[in-house]
């Protein structure tokens, strides 16, 4: 089964460039998975941007800390199966922590999401959600758990700790794609898939703002930055439960922009 992993989709340029990548190569993939917590301006994801990524031949949209930072985004978790946010939110949390999906081969994918727990909001215990996620789904179907944290130690350590037990452990967060791939006891692994959006920002945000911050301390809106956007994804080859290969991905969309 050939699964394509798009990584944070950042804003309008991210969009765009998902867009624009599956309308030419959606059919070299039998199932395609995206993160889409980023896709309003940054923060969260609004029922319009969901519907584009189904629209455009993303099965499952993964989420994040961002999950719950759009009025609408309680809606859209509550009436799909095809969207997950990390399952390690508390009891009781609207949406699905894993879910799974059909691909084009007929075979079957169970796709789940935990975040980490380093720098960021403290969730239950990354670890024992994802063995709930790994003993939900039967022992042949492929599995892919996407590692949404910000220490790169917390990611590995959770891909060592899935390892033999998934067939993925991707990574996302952190936006900027790493070269760590490898596959041990049958689990892909990647520390991070990498933004898909405009690469010369802060990560996803105009430069300007985020300079004043840090050399002012005081507070500035960000802006998402406009320009030309990459995707960056990762292809796996999955045979059931076991990774045949993974394959990092990154395209520049250098088409027309319409953005301000
Ligand atoms: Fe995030």
């Amino acid at each position: 089964m050939h699964v394509l992993y798009i990584g944070d989709v950042f804003g309008a340029p991210g969009l765009r460039a998902t867009h624009r990548f599956l309308r030419d190569r959606r059919d070299d993939f039998d199932v395609v998975v995206a993160n889409g917590e980023n896709a309003a301006g940054g923060f969260g994801i609004t029922r319009k941007h969901a519907e584009q990524l189904w629209g455009w031949g993303v099965d499952v949209i993964t989420l994040g800390n961002h999950t719950f930072d759009q009025a609408d985004a309680v809606d859209v978790l509550e009436s799909s199966a095809r969207i997950v946010r990390p399952a390690n939110y508390p009891p009781g949390t609207p949406g699905l922590g894993h879910t799974t999906v059909t691909a084009r081969n007929g075979e079957r994918l169970t796709v789940g999401q935990v975040m980490g727990r380093v720098f960021l909001d403290q969730l239950d215990d990354p670890f024992v959600a994802a063995d709930a996620i790994v003993e939900a789904c039967p022992p042949e179907r492929a599995l892919l758990v996407d590692v949404h944290a910000e220490a790169t130690s917390e990611k590995k350590v959770l891909g060592y700790h899935l390892r033999g037990r998934a067939s993925a452990v991707i990574g996302t967060h952190t936006h900027v794609q790493t070269a760590d791939e490898e596959i041990v006891d049958g689990t892909a692994y990647l520390t991070d898939v990498g933004m898909t959006g405009v690469q010369h920002s802060s990560i996803g945000m105009q430069f300007a703002e985020v300079h004043a911050r840090f050399t002012t301390k005081r507070p500035h809106r960000f802006r998402p930055a406009v320009g030309p956007a990459t995707l960056c994804a990762v292809h796996l080859d999955l045979n059931g439960r076991r990774a045949r290969a993974i394959e990092r991905v990154q395209w520049r969309d250098d088409g027309a922009s319409d953005d301000g």
